[in-house]
């Protein structure tokens, strides 16, 4: 279908909003945001109820047929959206029916979970919040859309924005992970990379922020689970991902599933009006998650789906996902005269507007020849830089890795994720292509060639399995071999939605069979594969060499393999913490200090404890007895093969004023032998607070890439706004006071300085 005859059927249809959107452009200028509000306007003033409420109700439609109750449904103009359907055909003629049979002729919005990647899967979003790289990301999100919107979806329920404390917790395999800084860089950049520039320009697809607000709190890690966030913590960690993703364009919004302080999200006035409207004056729309306003009755809030409807409807919630209670009671709720018409037109008003602003009237259609072949070389090229760049070196004794190539007789690859072209994808992968899969095995015997022997042997036949039957035979590989390479962690099922574990060490017998093989008395290098942070403080002392690789996607294989032979180096960094044990969670590096923090002297390992408590006050310190107070490997740490050193920190003033800027500068130097990335961070403490402030924030961070020997001068700028935070009243203040401020390759960083920010007038008299 060419651009100009489907512009020319939709016009034939005779609407008048097409006659009028043919003279004015719409992308974004003043001129183009007023038309479009008349357009808005002028259609809405032609709707019915029923044709209002349509767009108000995503339907699921999934199948290869259109049911004759959908169709009707489309017909009569009383669906504004549908989810989950991906056949081009199938796409084209529900747009067809919305557009040349309904009565006013609205295009829908195609939706589909869009999370990492499309056919050719990405890392999942923790992996790629390891590469510390926006642009990357950026383009991974583009090269994702642009193969979605080649089956006509046209709106990704995606980035989930969700601040991820605790590793038990399943979905922190969707998430950025643990901190608000990165968190909002990276979604801003995925909104850029999905919605461009102009989204109504050929694939660019609506980006929806998800979950809104504080879903990454559930108790215990266990998903649905309720939450509790003070106010403050909520402004001050939960909401700013997603405030930096509405500045940068951010179309659609997700509400969550939980409970936040007693009042479900779907229903929360304080989160869908007040914050996001009033505050944030976000003019996209709001999603339920699915069945979400019908659920508010499930959590004891609504009586039944009426209350619950007229409670969604009461927040501002526009569009209800999978359910019907919009359907089935806003008519009578409008009756009673609960909800107002001004309110509903509000809510289609904020739908029509983007699906103006999307170019669907002009353009619903979608001819897949338009578009670049789906997991072309192009896009395979940019999973496997962000599989490459997510990898986190944790460990590596004696330099273990990389392994020199040309000293290899015999390699022992073992495991049952070293040949897994499914397991590698991870969670949320619906249009993935596991054929598409490079494995690491298939990825190590191509690097390697003829001359060296690998042998593989599986071991597991899953994460899970409990049967040591093939350790023998995994052992007398590792014998045999000059160096084993064993691929462990979590098969994709066990981390995602709905799948949180209590106990996060590596499942099944994984822990006997590194012992195994570590007995065998060669080199070990364990790659790990999962959804999320484990506990491997009883594995590090059976392997040589340690290295994290996530769910990493189709081209995890070729990525893993030229990290291990030293192609590449590693160059991933930690976005959540890795606790020692499973009850510190949730751990981060950003907690506050308490007023008895632990520090080395005051711990006492129980171990060690007398069989009574002395007298004395020793110890009275905040950790725990058996785990101590630090993780096992802190925020933002990841190895290298070279070694980079950190000096000559300074700050542009040691006084600053309210409302100026601070340059914060460090030299980084590569000390060691071969070039490689590293990812430099910038971390500020505010020593005291009107509301008491983390140990540390992450302002800032570069990539940046040094030959053996080069240094460079890294640079920062802290801006007023970088150093606010939501005080007692709420309002987002900057004091004055005193500053510490690191500069280093992770949250433990020590190179430090520090700077006052003084009132205005109190510089003059100094
Ligand atoms: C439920 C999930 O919570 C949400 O993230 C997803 O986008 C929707 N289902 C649609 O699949």
């Amino acid at each position: 279908m060419k651009q100009t005859s489907k512009a020319i059927s939709v016009y034939l249809a005779g609407v008048l909003y097409i006659l009028m959107s043919m003279n004015h452009p719409m992308a974004g200028e003043q001129k183009g945001e007023s038309d479009l509000d008349r357009r808005v306007t002028e259609l809405l003033g032609r709707m019915t109820v029923a044709e209002k409420i349509g767009q108000m109700s995503q339907v699921n439609a999934d199948g290869d047929k259109i049911p004759g109750e959908l169709r009707a449904a489309l017909k009569a103009g009383e669906i504004g959206s549908i989810l989950n359907q991906v056949n081009v055909d199938v796409v084209n003629e529900m747009q067809r029916i919305a557009v040349e049979e309904s009565r006013l002729g609205i295009p829908l919005m195609m939706g589909r979970d869009v999370i990492h990647g499309f056919r050719t899967v990405q890392p999942i979003p923790l992996g790629q919040a390891a590469t510390w790289n926006p642009e990357l990301v950026q383009k991974g999100a583009r090269a994702a859309a642009v193969e979605a919107a080649s089956t006509g979806v046209n709106w990704t329920f995606a980035p989930m924005i969700d601040i991820s404390r605790d590793p038990r917790w399943g979905r922190i395999a969707e998430s950025f992970g643990e901190d608000p800084y990165l968190t909002g860089v990276l979604g801003a950049a995925m909104v850029k990379g999905f919605q461009g520039d102009d989204f109504s320009q050929p694939g660019n697809i609506a980006a929806c922020g998800k979950h809104f607000a504080g879903y990454g709190a559930s108790e215990s890690g266990r998903d649905y689970n309720t939450t509790n966030i003070p106010e403050n913590e909520l402004r001050n960690v939960y909401l700013p991902p997603f405030k930096a993703a509405v500045d940068a364009g951010l179309a659609t919004i997700m509400t969550s599933f939980s409970d936040l302080n007693g009042v479900p999200a779907s229903g929360n006035r304080f989160l869908l009006k007040q914050v996001l409207r009033d505050e944030w004056q976000f003019d996209g729309f709001v999603v339920s998650d699915w069945a979400s306003i019908e659920q508010l009755s499930v959590h004891g809030f609504t009586a039944n789906d009426r209350e619950a409807a007229y409670e969604a409807a009461s927040a501002g919630l526009n569009m209800e996902m999978a359910t019907s209670a919009y359907a089935s009671h806003l008519p009578e709720l409008l009756d009673e005269g609960r909800v107002s018409m001004a309110e509903l037109d509000a809510m289609v008003a904020d739908i029509l507007r983007i699906k103006f602003r999307m170019g669907l009237f002009e353009d619903p259609f979608t001819d897949p020849s338009d578009y670049p072949a789906i997991a072309n070389e192009g896009h395979l090229a940019i999973a496997e830089q962000l599989a490459r760049q997510s990898i986190v070196l944790l460990e590596n004794r004696n330099h273990t890795l990389p392994l020199a190539k040309e000293a290899l007789g015999s390699l022992a690859v073992i495991g049952p994720l070293a040949d897994d072209p499914y397991e590698q994808l991870g969670t949320w992968i619906f249009d993935g292509d596991p054929a598409i899969s490079q494995t690491p095995l298939k990825a190590i015997r191509q690097l390697l060639g003829d001359r060296v022997s690998v042998e593989y042997v599986r071991a597991m036949e899953t994460s899970r399995s409990r049967s040591t039957a093939g350790f023998d035979e995994a052992v007398q590989a590792a014998r045999a071999a000059d160096a084993v390479v064993v691929f462990l962690g979590e098969e994709s099922i066990l981390s995602g939605e709905t799948h949180s574990r209590a106990d996060i060490d590596l499942p099944g017998k994984q822990n006997e069979l590194l012992t195994a093989l570590h007995q065998a008395g060669k080199p070990v290098i364990a790659v790990i594969l999962a959804g999320r942070p484990l506990t491997l403080g009883d594995i590090i002392d059976d392997v040589d060499a340690l290295l994290f690789a996530w769910h990493p996607g189709a081209m995890g294989g070729p990525a893993i393999a030229d990290i291990l032979f030293g192609v590449e180096p590693p160059s991933g960094k930690l976005p959540a913490t890795f606790p020692l044990m499973v009850g510190q969670a949730p751990i981060y590096y950003a907690h506050k200090n308490t007023g008895r923090p632990a520090t080395p002297e005051k711990f006492t390992h129980m171990d060690d404890l007398p069989v009574r408590m002395p007298q004395s006050s020793w110890g009275f310190a905040s950790f725990h007895l058996d785990a101590g107070y630090e993780p096992l490997y802190e925020f933002g740490y990841g190895l290298s093969y070279t070694e980079f050193v950190y000096s000559d920190i300074e700050v542009s003033d040691s006084k600053i004023e309210m409302g100026e800027e601070i340059t914060v500068q460090a030299v980084v130097r590569n000390e060691g032998r071969v070039e490689a990335d590293e990812v430099v961070q910038l971390y500020v403490r505010d020593l005291v607070g009107n509301v008491t402030r983390p140990v540390k924030e992450l302002k800032g961070f570069q990539r940046i890439r040094l030959k053996p020997g080069e240094s460079r001068r890294v640079s920062f700028v802290l801006g007023p706004n970088d150093l606010a935070f939501h005080g007692r009243d709420m309002s987002l203040i900057t004091e004055p006071g005193d500053f510490h401020v690191w500069v280093g390759g992770s949250s433990n960083a020590e190179l430090q300085t520090a700077f006052t920010l003084v009132a205005e007038q109190s510089r003059s008299s100094n």
